[in-house]
């Protein structure tokens, strides 16, 4: 197959190139009209031509009480492909006394034979037991080298400071890298017992527990303790410019390059805690952790993404139907299911906030949405390239398309932090390992099935 007269966009500019695909392999980018190929012809006159995004940070089928998030497995996976996101890596959350490796068999046998994209996962140690932490090299050396330790959630997930050094000195011993969510437990706990204790149960108090100096305080000591124990470290959904300076003053002092590396996602980018003040069904939709911030933090967040000082754009896809999280509420804001969706939106909103505002370079947005989130995870020689010996995960993109987001038939309108967003750029074309999974806007039915990915860092 021959993708030809599109623009291609690489970490290193766009570019007027044509695509040659083999099978499942792109084999040639080469300057217009230079190469022939005797297979299929696709007209890509007026189009971008992009890598198949890569998502670091999705939850798409994660058991929650008698349901599960996202809609599953499967129906996250297509809203993935619509939105040209071919790869994502999800997480293994172990149940409580349960094994990393029994974990890893169990999320798998949940998502094998049901996504139809490429996935990874990390997994997340919530038990530091000396036998659980040495079960982290074999699962490095099968593929799975990022952990995620959470320093929020007390009673819960939390780890403390000292828990957590263990983690991070495992995790380097093994060669691997810790993710954490930064926000602080016993802060979240105190401001949300005072809440609480007042009566203050509704939704719009949600982002009261969660204060900006929780996740200042969590951020600071998580990457004094990666300094301290060389682990390398992702700061997962930073929400504050505040966290970004200090991921940048650290980055300065220490000196040490490819160690500390910071992910904002879409919601925190250009979403802000004015939603929790529009109402019941807008808070509803709008409580994740850490949560919308005040606006200005997602400008200074944006700016530091175009400028090099955080590495990834994820979205952190965790989605609840507004019935799922109304029906929590009654029982007070700390029950509802935290998480928005995003994976559907995540290219064409970036596109239409920050690449068709001037924002952000087109070059830069495709290494924050395909190329670093690959490079960084382990997938550097698979995915989030148009290179020669990639996999065929290849976008049509219509740059110029304008209209309003609307959420996809499954997914929820008034769950939505998107639906009815004047947007610009559409999704018209995927192809997962040279097969081609979206055509028009719409899904072929062709689906290979999505491929588990073991990574190495
Ligand atoms: O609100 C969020 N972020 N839900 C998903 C779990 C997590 O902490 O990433
Ligand atoms: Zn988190
Ligand atoms: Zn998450």
């Amino acid at each position: 197959m021959i993708i030809k007269g599109g623009i291609t966009i690489t970490a290193d500019g766009p570019r007027p190139a044509d695509v040659i695909v083999e099978g499942s392999t792109i084999t040639a980018v080469t300057e217009p009209g230079k190469a022939t190929d005797p297979g299929p012809v696709v007209d890509a006159a007026g189009l971008w031509v992009l890598p198949g995004a890569v998502d670091a940070h999705t939850h798409f089928g994660m058991p929650l009480g008698s349901g599960i998030s996202s809609l599953g497995w499967r129906e996250s996976s297509e809203a993935a492909l619509l939105g040209g996101t071919t790869t994502i890596i999800d997480f293994a959350n172990p149940a409580v006394g349960e094994s990393l490796p029994e974990a890893v068999a169990k999320w798998r046998g949940m998502a094998d034979g049901v996504i139809l994209c490429d996935y990874g996962l990390h997994v997340t140690v919530t038990d530091i037991a000396d036998d659980r932490l040495a079960e982290i090299p074999a699962l490095v050396s099968q593929g799975l080298p990022t952990f995620k330790g959470f320093l929020a959630y007390k009673g819960r997930l939390m780890l403390s400071l000292a828990e957590m050094k263990s983690l991070m000195k495992a995790v380097h011993q093994a060669g691997a890298m810790l993710l954490v969510h930064a926000e602080d437990g016993e802060m979240n706990a105190a401001a949300e017992r005072v809440l609480l204790d007042t009566g203050r149960t509704a939704p719009p108090w949600h982002p009261v527990a969660h204060p900006d100096d929780s996740e200042i305080k969590a951020v600071a000591e998580i990457l004094d303790l990666a300094a301290a124990t060389e682990c390398p470290l992702t700061i997962v959904h930073m929400s504050l410019g505040q966290s970004l300076e200090l991921l940048k003053k650290t980055r300065r002092n220490q000196g040490r390059d490819g160690q500390f590396f910071g992910e904002v996602c879409l919601h925190h980018l250009f979403a802000d805690a004015g939603l929790y003040e529009g109402g019941h069904e807008a808070a509803l939709a709008a409580i994740c952790s850490p949560p919308l911030r005040a606006t200005g933090n997602g400008d200074e967040l944006l700016s530091g993404l175009a400028a090099g000082d955080l590495d990834l754009l994820s979205t952190d896809h965790c989605e609840f139907p507004l019935s799922v999280k109304s029906a929590a509420a009654a029982g007070g804001f700390p029950r509802i299911p935290n998480g928005c969706g995003g994976v559907a939106e995540r290219m064409v909103v970036s596109h239409t906030l920050a690449v068709a505002t001037g924002k952000m370079d087109p070059a830069r947005w495709i290494e924050t949405c395909c190329h670093r989130p690959a490079e960084l995870m382990g997938l550097a020689s698979r995915k989030g390239q148009l290179a020669p010996g990639f996999d065929a995960d290849i976008v049509l993109f219509d740059p110029v398309a304008e209209y309003r987001w609307e959420p996809l038939g499954f997914s929820d309108r008034a769950g939505s932090l998107w639906a009815g967003l004047p947007v610009t750029g559409r999704v018209r074309d995927v192809w997962l390992r040279g097969r081609q999974v979206v055509a028009g806007g719409q899904l072929t039915g062709d689906q290979p099935g999505g491929q588990f990915l073991p990574r190495h860092l």
